[in-house]
């Protein structure tokens, strides 16, 4: 597989359980924008067989190599790496981890059996494409629900992509994040404004919003079927450091800590 097929196939999924990404995509398109992805995000836990480093490391052979930085966002548990593409036509990958040690007993062993084969069989690209583990009870998925949405997405939801992000500055015929919400808002998009519509400041080199999560059917265990939050959409503009005028590429914890919020609902 090459990262073109990969992406591709990881963007149907994705489609496919996100309608407001498929729609806001041929939206764009109509204007005769084209879409670049700026980065795709992955959701996993700490647990080895499947920690974010094994995860990211899956793009290493193309030629991704990792940012040094660690990202921490204490107040959700969790720990994130980034890694930066061999080309600029290819997506950052940004994948975050729940630390399980510091989220309550209960919500730790319910994670642990879930995951336990995938965590023995360990990952490949092939396992972030297709379900990671069986399916949770929706008892489960409820009551966990409230103690970490993060925890109970991705259980249900598995490794694959929890969002891609449009690279704002590549789009012609908006000039700016503001601009780009407007027209989705005019869309009758719903954006996330938990910490304000945009996150983070053209001073902190990032500018960034999305949609809200829609609820869609979600089968779990026992072939319970329930509408539950699935994947937002993400809107992203870089600005350039100085001196050297080249876009920050990296990113905001305390923006992103909003945007995580984005698939509560
Ligand atoms: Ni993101």
């Amino acid at each position: 597989m090459n990262p073109q097929d990969f992406f591709a196939r990881a963007w149907a999924g994705y489609a496919s359980i996100t309608p407001d990404a498929d729609r806001v995509h041929r939206l764009l398109e109509a204007r005769g924008e084209r879409v670049i992805n700026d980065h795709v995000a992955f959701r996993t836990f700490n647990l080895p067989g499947i920690t974010r480093l094994e995860l990211g490391a899956l793009f290493e052979p193309w030629g991704y190599r990792r940012a040094d930085e660690t990202l921490e966002f204490p107040e959700k548990k969790l720990l994130a790496s980034y890694w930066l593409p061999p080309t600029p036509d290819l997506p950052k990958v940004f994948v975050s981890e729940l630390v399980l040690e510091a989220v309550p007993p209960a919500l730790a062993t319910w994670i642990r059996n879930l995951t336990e084969r995938a965590c023995e069989r360990g990952l490949s690209l092939e396992s972030l494409l297709t379900p990671a583990w069986e399916a949770p009870s929706y008892e489960d998925y409820a009551r966990f629900y409230s103690e970490s949405e993060y925890a109970a997405w991705t259980a249900a939801f598995g490794l694959r992509v929890n969002h891609f992000t449009v690279f704002v500055n590549a789009l012609k015929s908006f000039d700016s994040l503001g601009a780009l919400n407007a027209f989705l808002v005019a869309e009758r998009f719903t954006l996330n404004s938990a910490g304000g519509v945009i996150k983070g400041t053209p001073a902190e080199k990032l500018e960034q919003s999305s949609t809200v999560a829609r609820k869609i059917p979600w089968t779990f265990r026992d072939a319970k079927t329930v509408e539950v939050p699935s994947c937002y959409y993400e809107f992203a503009r870089r600005h350039p450091m100085k001196p050297s005028g080249e876009l920050f590429q990296g990113f905001i914890p305390k923006s992103a800590d909003k945007i995580f919020e984005s698939t509560r609902n």
